[in-house]
């Protein structure tokens, strides 16, 4: 069942747990994100971000998104991620994406806060909840951006700017930075939980933990009692799946060298990994909350 981003943190705030977004620009990711949420019982957030137009375009994987989501007995969230034009966003609400998030971190805080405010104008309307960003994860989604491996203070968010930056825009739900990064960790990951604490204390709005893979259980955990209610997934999981595929492979080869190796030889390995995947995060996350359905 297709439900909306607010609908789905209100779900993970009375049940002091959180809902994973996985990032799914593939059909096996798609499909292991909804199989994972049906076998668990626990809702999940399927997302496209804008930067992954170049691996499929939404055009094509978000009616495809939308129409298992709706066809899903689990409660799924469609959302697009890191989105930074408006124009990008209007034809996800045109397909019915439930979620949408504006990404103004790297703008000038007036800035961001102006186009924020746009964004949250233009989902009123749609059956759509409205993310926005304040403090930055050091990289983008897709990699690009400045690397920051001991992600700086400067760009932790600021728990009193939080507040303002809620009122001015009208956003639903509030990415937060306090030490997490996207793409691959080069060393462990050094959370800030009394930043988190402290931007907790200041507001309700539900709170989003970005750079979420390669994150440990105990971390998820304890982010999840300090406050976050989604977490975003997507490094960590295509590249387990990367590895599944390719082993799946070497496999092969070692059965018979001269074995024809078929596409389905990869995509069945990396669904089945990602499935198992997810259905270990969304566990991590529901932190000991019963399934709900
Ligand atoms: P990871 O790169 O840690 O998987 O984070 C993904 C993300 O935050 C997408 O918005």
């Amino acid at each position: 069942m297709l439900v909306n981003l607010r609908d789905i943190c209100a779900i993970a705030e009375q049940n002091n747990m959180a809902i994973p977004q996985f990032n799914t620009p593939s059909l096996e990711a798609v499909r292991a994100a909804i199989d994972a949420a049906e076998q668990t019982g626990y809702p999940v957030i399927i997302a496209h971000a804008e930067g992954h137009e170049p691996i499929v375009p939404l055009s094509v994987i978000g009616p495809i998104m939308i129409t298992l989501a709706e066809r899903s007995s689990a409660l799924v969230c469609v959302h697009l991620d890191h989105c930074e034009h408006l124009s990008y966003m209007r034809r996800a609400l045109e397909l019915g994406f439930t979620g949408a998030m504006f990404d103004g971190s790297m703008l000038p805080y007036n800035d961001n806060i102006s186009n924020s405010s746009r964004a949250a104008e233009m989902v009123t309307g749609f059956n759509c909840g409205l993310e926005c960003e304040l403090g930055s994860m050091g990289t983008r989604e897709n990699g690009s951006g400045h690397v920051n491996d001991h992600i700086s203070e400067t760009i932790y968010t600021d728990p009193k700017q939080a507040v303002d930056f809620i009122k001015s825009t009208g956003l639903d739900i509030l990415a937060c930075s306090f030490g997490t990064v996207h793409g691959i960790y080069k060393g462990k990951p050094n959370l800030n939980f009394d930043i988190l604490r402290k931007i907790r204390d200041e507001i309700e709005t539900p709170l989003v933990m970005h750079g979420g893979s390669g994150v440990s259980d105990d971390d998820y955990q304890r982010a999840v009692n300090a406050g976050i209610r989604k977490v975003n997934y997507f490094t960590y999981g295509v590249k387990y799946a990367g590895e599944a595929a390719a082993k799946a492979i070497e496999h092969l080869r070692i059965e018979d060298a001269n074995s024809e190796i078929y596409w389905q030889d990869l995509t069945i390995p990396a669904y089945r990994c990602m499935l198992k995947d997810f259905k270990h995060v969304i566990k991590v996350l529901a932190n000991g909350a019963s399934p709900l359905a």
